[in-house]
């Protein structure tokens, strides 16, 4: 556990209609496994899940909050599969699962888990991605990674599905050719998918970000210690627990810098960014501030984002309703609301959002998932 979280010390996804924030139904929260289809799957037409023609697939980490929600995701999803192995610890080897109405027994995570597996869906950390990633591609499997631990390598494709899913166009199912590809970081998986289809009309330069973090973005255990810690959670914040660098920035932030000009392919651009852990039990929110090269008025905007695949705008003034953590919780789509003019810049050059993101389900399973759903 990590020092601050011990505190006592619309590609893949929906293409919602302008307006329509009904459609933005909640779902039912934590059932596992079972959860029906996710209004937002236009890859619902992948079904039939278990059959013979299908990849077969592996979930490491599949006892932790992100492994968990991957088995959600596959199954809301239809994902198709000839066999799944569920991975994770020596500690939890040799428990029952069910998955689809089948039992498994949980296998612990070694060398040899990769053999005969075409996809494996890595969320243990990125300790274990860096020592059995490697094997596991030598096996011919694609792994998609959930940890930072090939994010900035070159060659390794690191994707949002509905921003930059040409960057892994080269991997291919089928041909017995393992390869990587990394999911980034919950933050800026979020803060993309509101911010890129306003990059594309009016090509960001600058971006200034201010996160307010989950609790569960730290893990199944961060998560019941925030149960169990409730009243030293509820009347405080705290800087993100990732370590802090010498530049005084710390890796969370930094990921959102460096992660940014990759997915964007774009040097140039100017990123700083303020994370902040906050007592809210699962989904990230952040204030984004963006400086742009050509003008981008308030309203057409949200009429951007209101068409962007996988965002969903709730930005209702009159009745003060915004995007909150509670509110995207569960859900597939990133919301963005308080879409204004930047008061501080010239004309029509700047705007500010504030976008909420379930950052267990798109920030993790859900962005990986949809990228396996791309190499079928
Ligand atoms: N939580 C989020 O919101 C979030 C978002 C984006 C990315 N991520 C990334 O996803 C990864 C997992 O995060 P998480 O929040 O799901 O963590 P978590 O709840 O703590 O789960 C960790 C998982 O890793 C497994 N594990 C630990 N040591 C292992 C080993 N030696 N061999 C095999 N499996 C091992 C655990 O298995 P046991 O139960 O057997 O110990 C468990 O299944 C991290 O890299 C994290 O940065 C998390």
């Amino acid at each position: 556990m990590n020092s601050a979280i011990n505190m006592t010390s619309k590609l893949h996804s929906s293409f919602l209609p302008s307006n329509n924030i009904l459609s933005f139904s909640p779902k039912p929260t934590s059932p596992r496994f079972t959860l029906p289809h996710s209004s937002s799957s236009s890859k619902s037409s992948i079904c039939m899940s278990l059959r013979e023609n299908a990849p077969s697939i592996a979930v490491v980490g599949v006892t932790g909050a992100v492994g968990q929600e991957f088995l959600s995701v596959l199954t809301d999803r239809n994902f198709p599969y000839r066999s799944i192995k569920l991975l994770a610890s020596k500690r939890s080897a040799g428990k029952q699962m069910t998955f689809e109405d089948r039992n498994y027994v949980i296998e612990e995570l070694t060398a040899d888990s990769f053999d005969g597996v075409d996809i494996a869906l890595f969320s243990a950390g990125g300790s274990i991605s860096k020592q059995f990633g490697p094997l596991a591609v030598e096996k011919g499997t694609i792994v998609v990674d959930n940890s930072s631990a090939f994010r900035m390598v070159d060659d390794v494709p690191l994707i949002i599905p509905e921003v930059n899913y040409k960057a892994m166009s080269h991997i291919k199912l089928g041909k017995g050719k393992g390869a990587l590809i990394a999911n980034p970081n919950c933050s800026t998986i979020i803060c993309l998918m509101a911010a890129t289809p306003l990059h594309r009309y009016a090509k960001v330069t600058r971006m200034v970000v201010s996160t307010y973090q989950a609790a569960s973005g730290a893990g199944a255990a961060a998560m019941e210690e925030l149960e169990l810690q409730t009243r030293e959670y509820a009347f405080n914040l705290f800087s993100h627990n990732a370590p802090i660098l010498s530049n005084g920035y710390n890796e969370e932030e930094m990921k959102l810098v460096k992660e940014t000009r990759k997915i964007w392919n774009d040097l140039s651009v100017r990123v700083s960014a303020t994370c902040i852990r906050v007592p809210v039990m699962r989904a990230h929110a952040e204030s984004v501030n963006l400086q742009f090269e050509n003008p981008l008025d308030e309203d057409t905007a949200r009429e951007i984002l209101e068409n962007a695949p996988g965002v969903v705008v709730i930005d209702d003034r009159e009745s003060n309703h915004f995007p909150t953590p509670l509110e995207v919780s569960n859900k597939d789509d990133v919301a963005v609301g308080r879409i204004r003019r930047d008061v501080s810049q010239d004309g029509d050059s700047g705007l500010d959002i504030f976008v909420c993101g379930d950052q267990i389900r798109k920030g993790a399973a859900l962005n990986a998932v949809q990228i396996a759903e791309m190499l079928l």
